[in-house]
Parts: C-alpha cells; structure tokens; sequence
C-alpha cells in the first residue's frame, strides 16, 4: 500500500509542479493554487480517493450495462437513454469534484481518461457528450499540464468531428473551448488537426456559429498564428528538442498556407462576419484589429481588386477615422494610432488596383 501511495504521490507532485509552473497563463476559469496546503494532505486523506473511484466505477458499470444491451438489441432505446441520463448525473457531480485540483488529480491518478473519456466520448447521446465535454473542459483548466500529458491523441479527432458535424451548437461550443485550451503551444496537437482538417473545416463552420463562438475561434487563430510567427523567426534551437519542435511547425506548414487564397478569402469571411454590420452599425471588437494586423502580411495582396474586401475595408476605415468613435476605441482598448495605420493601409492599397483597372 505505502510504495504505491508513495509513487501516486510523487506523480502528483511532478505534475502539479509543472501545472503551477506553465499555469500561469491565465486559464479561462480561474482557480485557487495553494499546492503547498494540500500535496501533504494527498497521503493523509487518500481514504478520500474512493468518492472519485465510487464514481468511476459507477459510470463504467452503466456504460457497461449500455454498451450490453446496445450490443444485443436487446433492449429498447429508451432503456439505453435512461442509462445514458443516469450517466449524465454522476458526470455533473464529477466535474463538480473536478473543480477542485486535489480531485482532478485523483482522477487522473486513478485513470479516469481512459475508464471514462475515452469510452464515453464515442457515445452518440447529446446531454451525455455534453457533460463529458464540460468534463473535459474543467480538467483542462484545472490542470492543464496533466490532462495534456494524459488524454490520447485520438480524442482531438472527436472534437473536431463533433465541432464540424453536429449541428447542436453548443456541443461545437464545448469543443472549440477545448480546443482553445489545448492547442496553443502544443504543435504536435496542431499538427494532428491540420492533417485532419486543415483550416478550412474551421471557416466553412463560420455560418454556422453564433458571435461568441466565431470569436472564440478568431482568438484561437490569432493565437497560434502568432505563434507560428514566433516558431519560425527563431534561428537559434537550444537542444533537440527545440529543433524537434521547430521541425514540427515547419511541417504543419501554417505561414505557408497563409498567403493562398483559400485562406485568406476564408479570414475574409470570418472577417465580415465578425463585424456584422446591422444598419451601418458595426459590431466593433479588438479581435477584428488583431485579425486583420496578423493577415495582413499574408493577405493584403490577395484582397487587391476583391469587391468584397474593398467594401470591407472602407467601411471599417470610415468607422475607425470617424473621430466620433474615438472614445469608443480607447474604451475597447485599441491603440488608435495602430488602428488607423493599418486600416488605412488596406484601404488605399486595395483601392489603388481597382482604380488602375479602371483606366
Ligand atoms: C501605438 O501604436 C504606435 C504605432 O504602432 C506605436 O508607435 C505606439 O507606441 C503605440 N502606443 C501605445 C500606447 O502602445
């Protein structure tokens, strides 16, 4: 009993080291961390572990049962959705344990991802898949460096499946925000979803989504595409690993990608849809800023002569010059100096090849 207690606790001790030690980017749930107060506490209340397990065994044993009778057809589906909902239940109260670092550990510990995310995630009932998304969510946030070190692979594949094939949004929502947690920094993550899907399953969603999911997504794009940017502007790789890395963004290839058309008409889109304009109000967001100053390297040339883009632009270089709209600006957070230059440079250069085709 006391050496495995012993290695569990080392364990623990190594990841909420490296949790604390990356943790500081700020999540988008925020939580306590005092790991000082409960690493000794992880020996003494390992009596505790068995809430966690009890729930463990619980949702195995149902899904057990479920996966039996799905087998057999044996029994009628609203016996299935009747487990599935009793399913749903223990998972809310896991993901509220979950909450708390010294469960998320615990569960961890005592396998939860592959007895239970693993499973269940393949499982096509939504206020089941919901729940584990949520569940999945919280881990993430609760201890990132962990979860990443523990969830398989394989799962990403079902985020973007659920985030590009279902059409209940907030199953979409649910996964991007996972997505959103896991990617950033993770090349190797990136890289298994560009595969996949490559951006273009991302855009072609666009339509689909509502505002805050779009900027959710637009965050994540501006995210990894500064850096990709950083990636590859390094020369110097300290040792294999980073040169293992620099290997991995070169092969996912995203500042390649950035200057085709596909891409850059896609942006165009997310773009329009981002500012939305509602009877010649537009919808004015610091993301929008961030997007158009990250394209513009890749996409200013393509956008020459594209009527949509030209109508684009001047509309958002009117509203920016606007000095009505100053006050606005600053309150958003906006350097308007930077707003302006870069919005005035979209404007008269795609203007410019218009004008020259004209004549
Ligand atoms: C605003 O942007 C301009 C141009 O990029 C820059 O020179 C200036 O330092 C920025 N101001 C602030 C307060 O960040």
């Amino acid at each position: 009993m006391v050496p495995i207690l012993l290695s569990s606790y080392l364990i623990a001790v190594a990841f909420v080291v490296a949790d604390i030690r990356e943790g500081e980017e700020p999540n988008k749930i925020s939580f306590e961390e005092n790991a000082h107060s409960f690493i000794p506490s992880e020996l003494k209340n390992a009596v505790e572990n068995l809430d966690i397990e009890n729930s463990l065994q619980e949702v195995e044993n149902i899904a057990i049962s479920a996966e039996k009778s799905r087998k057999e057809g044996i029994l009628p589906t609203e016996y299935a959705d009747e487990l599935h909902n009793r399913m749903v239940v223990i998972l809310e109260v896991i993901t509220e344990q979950l909450k708390d670092k010294i469960n998320a550990y615990r569960f961890l510990n005592s396998k939860g991802v592959d007895r239970i995310i693993t499973p269940i995630i393949g499982i096509n009932h939504d206020p089941l898949r919901k729940q584990l998304l949520i569940l999945i969510k919280t881990l993430f946030n609760v201890a990132p460096i962990t979860t990443n070190a523990l969830i398989p692979i394989s799962v990403v594949d079902k985020l973007l499946d659920i985030f590009e094939n279902d059409d209940n949004l907030a199953l979409k929502a649910h996964a991007l925000d996972i997505m959103y947690v896991w990617l950033p920094n993770n090349p190797v993550i990136q890289a298994r979803v560009m595969k996949l899907k490559g951006l273009e399953s991302f855009y072609n969603q666009i339509s689909k989504l509502d505002i805050t999911v779009i900027h959710t997504l637009v965050d994540l794009f501006n995210k990894i595409l500064a850096e990709h940017v950083r990636a590859r502007k390094t020369q110097t790789q300290r040792n294999k690993e980073d040169y293992e890395m620099m290997q991995i963004y070169q092969m996912i290839g995203l500042i390649e990608r950035m200057s085709t058309p596909q891409v850059c008409n896609g942006l165009l889109n997310i773009l329009e849809a981002l500012m939305s304009f509602k009877n010649d109000h537009i919808q004015i967001s610091p993301l929008i800023f961030e997007l158009v100053k990250n394209t513009k390297p890749f996409c200013l040339k393509m956008y020459k002569g594209n009527v949509k883009a030209i109508d684009l632009f001047e509309k958002l270089y009117k509203f920016v010059s606007n000095w009505h709209n100053r006050d606005l600006m600053v309150s958003i957070g906006l350097n308007i100096t930077e707003v302006i230059t870069v919005i005035e440079d979209f404007a008269i250069n795609l203007k410019e090849h218009e004008n020259r085709d004209e004549f």
